[in-house]
């Protein structure tokens, strides 16, 4: 079998080949050797052939490898091929999707258009990102396929605009446009953009098409991800919403070079969040490898985003509705929630609050004896090489941690669940069976009183 490149990673392998573009194909053992790119690889693989694509004007072959391998990211494209993309798939059954990561993935229409339903698009985007990506997004949905219509809506950018109103401007826009059930969402934004578009697709006409295409490190590591789509509430935030899971994730990182500085440290927040509740390695790389990412390093990017998608991926493929595994993502989230709404959405960064909430999460894990002095400087250390606050705001009063915490979705019977650290790196619980002196004290350490 001939491909002019190959990748492989710890659960995918993709072959390009010049004559059909990606190819798909299933259910077999493979013993494979690839001589593409001037490298080879042989591994025990599990194939799986499917044409899920519209008009089978291209195909994508992927390979599930019983080999796991926690190498970098080996990016093999040559100069006169297209960039082949990193694959992480989230694996629900029939509802499953793949994630596609790499430099320069908007370049590429097949990737977009073999996940594009019917023939209208809307484009759901925002006032910032659309002069940078508009245009390109909807180059790659519409080259070689004029048939496809697009619209798009450009909503106000901010968390602030993360509500009611701002989501009947999609529905109005959709239905200007007479879009009917074939249609395709897009959010091509953020995490403020990916929520809303996600719960805007789930309840239009009861539940259409939808594709994520992020472009910040939160939601590109994060939010894109596992299907919790919504908007906040004046009293609290997403506390409106629905799990609605998209065809498929585009994660195209050159987009990350126009982010500002201050969000690309917010997303970094939830990098560090994934070491700390479940993958201790990933931590210690990122304690080496933390300057490239404030630098912008092209590969140590795509390696976070693909350690932390398939983080994320698993967890959402064991707890979709989150009865109890998926909380552990929510570290720091309750406290950092709480900053959110106390200070007024849009004044903290969403990473900035969960960055702020984690110290105190650690700090009222070590009250508890959960974890030791060690860890808890680890983690201050890791934050503020992120350039993250370790401390909430000053302004923040116990009363205000505590009125928002009241009505956290945590909350069971009254009772406030916590995602807390214990043990070694990596390991955390989330529980309500814990001393509450522990968080009185954690709260006033942190805050007025
Ligand atoms: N659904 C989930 O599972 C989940 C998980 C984590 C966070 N979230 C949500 O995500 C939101 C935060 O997401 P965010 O941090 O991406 O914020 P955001 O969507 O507000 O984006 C941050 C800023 O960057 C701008 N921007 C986006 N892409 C850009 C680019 N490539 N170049 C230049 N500017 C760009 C945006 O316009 C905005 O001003 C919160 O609402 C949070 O609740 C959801
Ligand atoms: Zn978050």
């Amino acid at each position: 079998m001939a491909a002019s490149s190959s990748f492989c990673h710890k659960n995918t392998i993709l072959l390009h080949t010049p004559s059909t573009g990606y190819n798909k194909i299933s259910s077999r053992d493979w013993l494979l050797r690839f001589p593409a790119s001037g490298s080879s690889f042989s591994s025990r693989c599990r194939l799986s052939l499917e044409s899920n694509n519209n008009n089978n004007r291209d195909l994508t072959l992927r390979w599930k490898a019983s080999a796991t391998s926690a190498t970098p990211v080996m990016d093999q494209a040559t100069s006169s091929s297209p960039a082949v993309p990193t694959i992480v798939e989230v694996d629900l059954g029939n509802r499953s999707y793949p994630i596609y990561i790499g430099a320069g993935l908007l370049d590429q229409p097949q990737l977009l258009q073999r996940h594009v339903h019917g023939k209208q698009v809307l484009v759901v985007t925002n006032t910032t990102v659309a002069p940078l990506y508009l245009d390109k997004t909807i180059w790659a949905l519409t080259e070689g396929n004029p048939n496809v219509k697009v619209e798009a809506v450009i909503l106000p950018d901010g968390e602030q605009f993360k509500d009611m109103d701002t989501l009947m401007k999609v529905f109005d826009k959709a239905i200007e446009s007479r879009l009917d059930r074939r249609c395709t969402f897009v959010a091509l934004g953020g995490g403020v953009i990916g929520d809303m578009c996600g719960y805007a697709a789930a309840s239009y006409l009861r539940g259409v098409n939808f594709i994520q295409i992020p472009t910040t490190v939160m939601a590109q590591v994060d939010s894109s991800v596992g299907g919790k789509t919504g908007i906040n509430h004046r009293l609290g935030k997403n506390l409106i919403g629905a799990f609605y899971q998209p065809q498929c994730v585009l994660i195209d990182t050159n987009t990350l070079n126009t982010l500002p500085d201050r969000e690309l440290a917010s997303g970094l927040a939830e990098v560090i969040k994934y070491g700390l509740i479940r993958d201790a390695e990933f931590f210690e790389w990122q304690e080496k490898n933390m300057q490239a990412l404030l630098a912008r390093d092209a590969s140590a990017f795509v390696y976070a985003i693909k350690r932390s998608c398939e983080n994320k991926a698993e967890v959402v493929s064991l707890d979709e509705k989150e009865s109890g595994l998926r909380a552990t993502l929510n570290l720091g989230h309750t406290f950092g929630h709480a900053i959110e709404t106390g200070l007024g959405y849009g004044q903290w960064l969403h990473g900035e609050a969960v960055a702020a909430g984690t110290v105190m999460a650690v700090d009222m894990s070590h009250r508890l004896g959960w974890i030791d002095d060690s860890l808890v400087k680890r983690v201050h250390k890791i934050l503020e090489r992120a350039k993250l606050p370790i401390a909430p705001p000053e302004t923040m009063t116990v009363d205000m941690f505590k009125s928002v915490m009241a009505v956290d979705k945590k909350v069971a019977d009254g009772m406030l669940r916590l995602i807390l650290l214990k043990g070694p790196l990596g390991n955390c619980v989330f529980t309500g069976d814990y001393d509450r002196k522990a968080l009185d004290d954690t709260l006033r350490a942190f805050s007025k009183s």
